[in-house]
C-alpha cells in the first residue's frame, strides 16, 4: 500500500506510540519505492544515537549556545528578507555588493552555458579546466605573487596549506583568534602548535624565540580577524618571524579585495611579503572559492601533495566565471572598496557615540561587545524586530564572555541605513 504524505511525518519523532508504528514501515515504504521510487517518503525512526543528540542539544541550548539556520531569500543586496521578514541585511561577507551584480552574475551563466553546471571531476584527473588556470593567472597577478591555485572554499586552502607544509617535527605558530579553519588546520597537520597572544609581536617574539629544534617553523594569522575586525599587526610580526627563519602564511579572506593599494590587502596595507597568501573569492568577491598564492613552486607543491586540493570535486564553472568578473570590477571600481570602508567608520563612529564598545575594529568588522550569550541573542532578536539583521556571535567563534553582535556594511548600504542601524541601538536594550 503506498504511503500517503499525511500519514508519514517527523512528528512521530516524540511519541513512542508512533515510534512503534515507525519501526515497521520501512517494509511498506519499500515496496512503494519499488513501485515508484519518486514516491518515497522518510520514515522517522528514534534512534539510541538520537537520543544522545537530543541531550547534546539540550544542553546547548542550557548553555545559550545553541543554533539554528535562519531562512534567507532574495538577491544578495543591502535589504533582504530574513525569515520572511524585509530587513537591513548586515550579517555578510559581499562587501562589495558584487554577488548579485549583473556583470557577475552574466559571467556566471555565460560560464555554466560554456562548460556546464560542473567541472566533472578533480583538478588532477579530469576538471582542470582553462577556466581555472585563467583564473589563477588574474588573481597571481592581483595579489603580486608569481602564481595561484584555487581551492573549493577557504577552509580547505587552510587545510590543504597546512597539512601539506606541516607534519610531525614542524611546529606551526597561531595567534589566539585565527579562524576556526586554521585552528583545524593545525590539528589536522600533527604539527605542533604554538599559540601567542592576540595581535601582540611582543609574546609572538616570546614564542618565536623558543622553537630551536624544530624542521619547519610557521607562522600563520588572519589579515583581518572575523569577529574583532582588526587588522593584523604584520609589519611588527613579519621580522620577528624572518629573523627566526619562519615560513609566514596570511589568511587575509577578509582583507582582499578591500584594503591595501588597489583592494590587495593587509599585506600590502603593512608592507610586508608573505610566503604563503590565501585569499578568499566567497567573500568581496561575491562567488565561491578560495585561492593560494605565492611562488610556483609552492603551487605545484601543493598541486602534488594539498589533499585537500586533489581528492575533492575541482570549483565549479559558475563559480569561476562569477569570480573572473567580480575581480575586474573590483579592479575597474575601486570607489566600492572606499564606500565600504565610510559606512563601516560611520557605523563604528555611531555605535561608539552610544557607548558600544566596537572593539579594535578600523574595518568593514564593526562588533558591538554585549559579553553574555543571552543578552546576545536578545540584541539581534531586538534589532530583527527594528528590520536590522545583524548575527549574534557567541563560543566557540569567540571566547567565552565576549558574545557581540557582528555588523558588516557593504558599500551598498547608504548613510541613511547606517543612521537606522545606529537609532536602533540607541532604543535596544541588552
Ligand atoms: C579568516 C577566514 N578564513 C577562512 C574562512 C573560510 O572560508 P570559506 O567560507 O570559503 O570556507 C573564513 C570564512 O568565514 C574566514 O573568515
Amino acid at each position: 500500500m503506498m504511503q500517503s504524505r499525511s500519514r508519514v511525518s517527523f512528528n512521530s519523532l516524540a511519541s513512542p506510540d508512533r515510534l512503534g508504528e515507525s519501526t515497521r514501515a520501512p517494509g511498506q515504504c519499500q515496496k512503494a519505492q519499488m513501485e515508484n521510487p519518486l514516491s518515497f517518503q522518510p520514515v522517522a525512526v528514534r534512534t539510541q544515537l538520537d537520543d544522545a543528540l537530543a541531550a547534546e542539544l539540550e544542553e546547548l541550548r542550557r548553555r545559550t549556545l545553541h543554533r539554528r539556520l535562519r531562512s534567507v531569500s532574495g538577491r544578495q543586496a543591502a535589504r533582504m528578507t530574513v525569515d520572511g521578514r524585509e530587513c537591513l541585511m548586515l550579517a555578510g561577507s559581499n562587501y562589495l555588493d558584487l554577488a548579485a551584480d549583473a556583470r557577475v552574475v552574466d559571467a556566471a551563466r555565460d560560464a555554466a552555458q560554456a562548460y556546464g553546471a560542473a567541472a566533472g571531476g578533480s583538478r588532477l584527473i579530469n576538471g582542470n579546466l582553462d577556466l581555472h588556470e585563467a583564473l589563477e593567472r588574474e588573481l597571481a597577478a592581483f595579489a603580486g605573487h608569481e602564481a595561484a591555485l584555487v581551492f573549493s572554499t577557504g577552509y580547505m586552502a587552510n587545510l590543504g596549506v597546512l597539512t601539506a607544509l606541516c607534519g610531525p617535527g614542524d611546529v606551526i605558530v597561531s595567534d589566539a583568534l585565527n579562524h576556526a579553519s586554521i585552528v583545524d588546520a593545525c590539528r589536522l597537520a600533527r604539527a605542533e602548535t604554538r599559540v601567542f597572544a592576540h595581535n601582540d609581536p611582543a609574546d609572538f617574539a616570546r614564542v618565536a624565540g623558543g622553537l630551536a629544534g624544530f624542521r619547519r617553523r610557521v607562522l600563520v594569522v588572519d589579515g583581518v580577524y572575523s569577529m574583532d575586525g582588526d587588522v593584523a599587526r604584520l609589519a611588527e610580526l613579519v621580522p620577528i618571524a624572518r629573523a627566526h627563519d619562519m615560513v609566514v602564511v596570511l589568511d587575509d579572506a577578509h582583507g582582499l579585495g578591500v584594503l591595501g593599494a588597489h583592494g590587495r590587502g593587509v599585506a600590502s596595507l603593512t608592507g610586508v611579503t608573505v610566503d604563503v597568501l590565501i585569499g578568499n573569492l566567497g567573500k568581496s568577491l561575491g562567488s565561491f572559492g578560495a585561492f593560494v598564492a605565492g611562488s610556483l613552486l609552492l603551487r605545484e607543491y601543493l598541486v602534488n601533495t594539498a589533499r585537500s586540493f586533489i581528492f575533492t570535486c575541482a570549483l565549479a564553472p559558475p563559480a569561476l566565471g562569477a569570480a573572473r568578473a567580480a575581480l575586474a570590477v573590483a579592479r575597474a571600481e575601486p570607489e566600492r572598496r572606499k564606500l565600504l570602508l565610510e559606512r563601516a567608520e560611520q557605523l563604528r563612529a555611531g555605535l561608539q557615540s552610544l557607548g558600544w564598545n566596537t572593539l579594535r575594529s578600523t574595518t568593514q568588522i564593526v562588533p558591538a561587545l554585549v559579553g553574555e550569550n543571552a543578552a546576545t541573542l536578545r540584541v539581534s532578536d531586538q534589532l530583527l524586530a527594528r528590520g536590522i539583521y545583524a548575527q549574534g556571535i557567541r563560543h566557540p567563534s569567540v571566547p567565552h564572555g565576549s558574545a557581540r553582535i557582528r555588523l558588516t556594511p557593504t558599500c551598498a548600504h547608504s548613510l541613511d541605513d547606517v543612521a537606522r542601524v545606529v537609532a536602533a541601538f540607541a532604543e535596544i536594550v541588552p
